[in-house]
């Protein structure tokens, strides 16, 4: 085991100090889009992560560009390069967390179901990749739609015996980031101290903030809360129209992989008390995949946080995701059971 000297200790993102402590740097992490605008930055974060023993870089094409480049940051996480198919195998093997942004972003005027046709059919042949060459990893993805790539891994997963649903968690960090963002701005405090919780899935009307559960309490008029949701609603469309054709957000998603990473290594390393929003299996509401709070632990999702007591804007939206997001979770189930 290599111990990670205290100077090195502590994460560049500030992510969390009290979860890495002195702890021995010894998890395997592969990031599938390594070379993208997510990927990039993503990576960046995680080399200076005192848990990492092995930054694991795929994708299809650059990668070793990027992986020559951060390895001369004096960190100690080693970083290795894969690029191609017949590299998924080394890419993956051993690992014990598998983050994917591989696959398009939107363009202006596109909805992320629009981006189906091609991510599904990455995402099913990244999850094959992760059922044959490290099964036990826990599986963050970020490639869109996400309300429809989840469900996918999940039916590959199936259909090798592999599935722990535990393990497999879609990303929705993101919307918890901009909500807190967006909210801290409103109340005029800092940012850290906001904390919104954000259920249902990650697409449009399907992305369910609930500021009445905001930390701390944000007494806000009724227009402005109903602004706010929708803004957080609209976050994404926000960043793809001001990118204007070259892309959707890729600095901030790197930044909540990172935090969510964090909080899955921490979880991992036997930290107690990890809560974070995802999007996983669910028994929460009759959704078979829903993010909301839960409570990680070493194995994966531990708990499930109740909803707690909605308000009435944020129970009419709640009423108002359920056809969608039970369409896109239908067909990316039906993706891999039928067929493309
Ligand atoms: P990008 O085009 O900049 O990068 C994607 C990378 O994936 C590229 O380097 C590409 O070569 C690689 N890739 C393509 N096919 C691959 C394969 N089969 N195996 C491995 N790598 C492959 O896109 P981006 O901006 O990084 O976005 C990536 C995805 O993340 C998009 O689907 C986007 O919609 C999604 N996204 C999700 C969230 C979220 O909150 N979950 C936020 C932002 C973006
Ligand atoms: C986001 O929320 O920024 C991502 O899902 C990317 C997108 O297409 O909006």
């Amino acid at each position: 085991a290599h111990f990670v000297p205290a100077a090195s200790a502590s994460s560049v993102l500030e992510l969390d100090p009290c979860s890495a402590g002195t702890d021995p740097a010894r998890f395997k992490v592969a990031v599938l889009g390594a070379a993208g605008g997510i990927g990039q930055p993503l990576a960046l974060l995680l080399k200076s992560h005192p848990l990492i023993k092995e930054l694991s870089l795929y994708d299809v094409v650059g990668t070793e560009g990027v992986g020559a480049d951060l390895s001369h940051i004096d960190t100690d996480a080693v970083v290795t390069s894969h690029v191609g198919a017949d590299s998924l195998s080394a890419a993956l093997y051993g690992s014990h967390l598998v983050i994917i942004p591989a696959g398009v972003p939107r363009k202006p005027g596109m909805t992320r179901d629009d981006l189906f046709n091609i991510n599904a059919g990455i995402v099913k042949t990244l999850a094959e990749g992760i059922a044959k060459f490290c099964p036990t990893a826990w599986v963050n993805i970020i490639s869109n739609p996400v309300n429809s790539t989840v469900p996918i891994a999940a039916e590959v997963f199936k259909r090798a015996g592999t599935y722990d649903p535990r393990r497999l968690l879609g990303v929705t960090k993101l919307d918890v980031v901009r909500a807190n963002a967006f909210v801290a701005q409103a109340l005029g405090r800092p940012a850290a101290d906001v904390s919104v919780p954000v259920v249902g899935g990650h697409a449009g009307i399907t992305i369910l903030p609930l500021l009445s559960q905001a930390q701390p309490r944000a007494n806000l008029p009724a227009a402005q809360l109903q602004a706010l949701t929708e803004r957080i609603q609209d976050a994404g469309t926000e960043v793809v129209k001001a990118k204007a054709g070259k892309g959707s957000a890729t600095l901030s998603m790197a930044y909540a992989a990172a935090k969510f990473a964090e909080s899955c290594l921490s979880a991992m390393a036997g930290r107690a008390g990890v809560v974070e929003c995802a999007y996983v299996e669910s028994h929460l509401t009759d959704l078979a995949f829903f993010a909301s709070q839960l409570r990680l632990g070493p194995d994966g999702v531990q708990d499930f946080l109740p909803l707690g007591v909605l308000s009435d804007l944020e129970a009419s939206n709640f009423s108002k995701l359920k056809t969608e997001l039970q369409s896109s979770i239908q067909k990316g189930i039906d993706f891999v059971q039928k067929g493309p």
